[in-house]
């Protein structure tokens, strides 16, 4: 070794022992958040993963900012690096069906190949099988729920929506979103409405700035000691 290049090393260590230890350390894909300890609010978002996807992660990831995915089956089928990316980066996956019919009027067997196709191309796409169950359109009955019982699945509907798909306005989802905020919300957007994906920034910094940790549905409902089958939030008249 030359002397020359032993002094470049001597210089380099120097250098390396030199530089400022990071302040924090660098942050976990999931980090542990206890929400009984810390104010918890879910985003979820429907029958993705959508054209708009990538950038309403890219959103999510700069601001640190967890959320579930209830997906439809034959867009995971088309978009499987989508539902890879959610779960690298820990997000929250839960089953929308696979071409999105009204489960209370249809029968046993349809209800049952729309909620395997849709676990099996999940779990083809990103190598998990999601665990929660939202049925399209929230709607759900005792044939809806002894089938998610026989998946291993709860039902997970939302606390208050954003009505984004109806008013397709960035302005009014962010007012309605806000209006249904409150601990523990779990609320319901959509990331085919390209607004909810622009209104997002806006949104996630003021819940932050309200104290909100945004996380998945599952550290949400950890408390509850759901049973597959079982409804969270109830809908009116009914009992788990
Ligand atoms: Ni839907």
């Amino acid at each position: 070794m030359s002397r020359h290049f032993t002094s470049l090393l001597a210089i380099a260590a120097v250098a390396v022992i030199a530089a400022p230890a990071p302040a924090v350390a660098a942050p976990k894909e999931k980090k542990e958040v206890d929400c009984t300890q810390v104010k918890c609010l879910a985003l979820t978002f429907d029958d993705g993963p959508s054209k708009y996807a990538g950038k309403l992660l890219d959103i999510l990831k700069k601001h640190d900012a967890k959320a579930t995915f209830f997906l439809q089956g034959q867009y995971v089928k088309s978009r499987p690096s989508f539902v890879k990316r959610m779960v690298k980066e820990g997000h929250g996956i839960g089953n929308h069906s696979y071409s999105h019919p009204d489960f209370t009027k249809a029968d046993a067997g349809k209800i049952r190949s729309e909620i395997k196709k849709t676990n099996d191309a999940i779990k083809k796409a990103a190598g998990v099988e999601p665990k929660l169950l939202r049925p399209p359109y929230g709607l759900s009955d005792l044939q809806v729920s002894d089938i998610a019982a026989e998946f291993g699945m709860p039902i997970v509907l939302w606390t208050g929506g954003s009505r984004d798909w109806e008013s397709r306005d960035v302005e009014k989802i962010k007012k309605q979103t806000m209006s249904v905020v409150k601990g523990d919300a779990i609320i319901l957007m959509h990331d085919w409405v390209k607004q909810t994906v622009d209104a997002m920034p806006a949104i996630i910094k003021t819940l932050q700035r309200n104290g909100y940790h945004l996380v998945t549905v599952d550290d949400i409902i950890k408390h509850q000691d759901l049973k597959p089958g079982d409804a969270f939030p109830l809908p009116e008249g009914w009992e788990n």
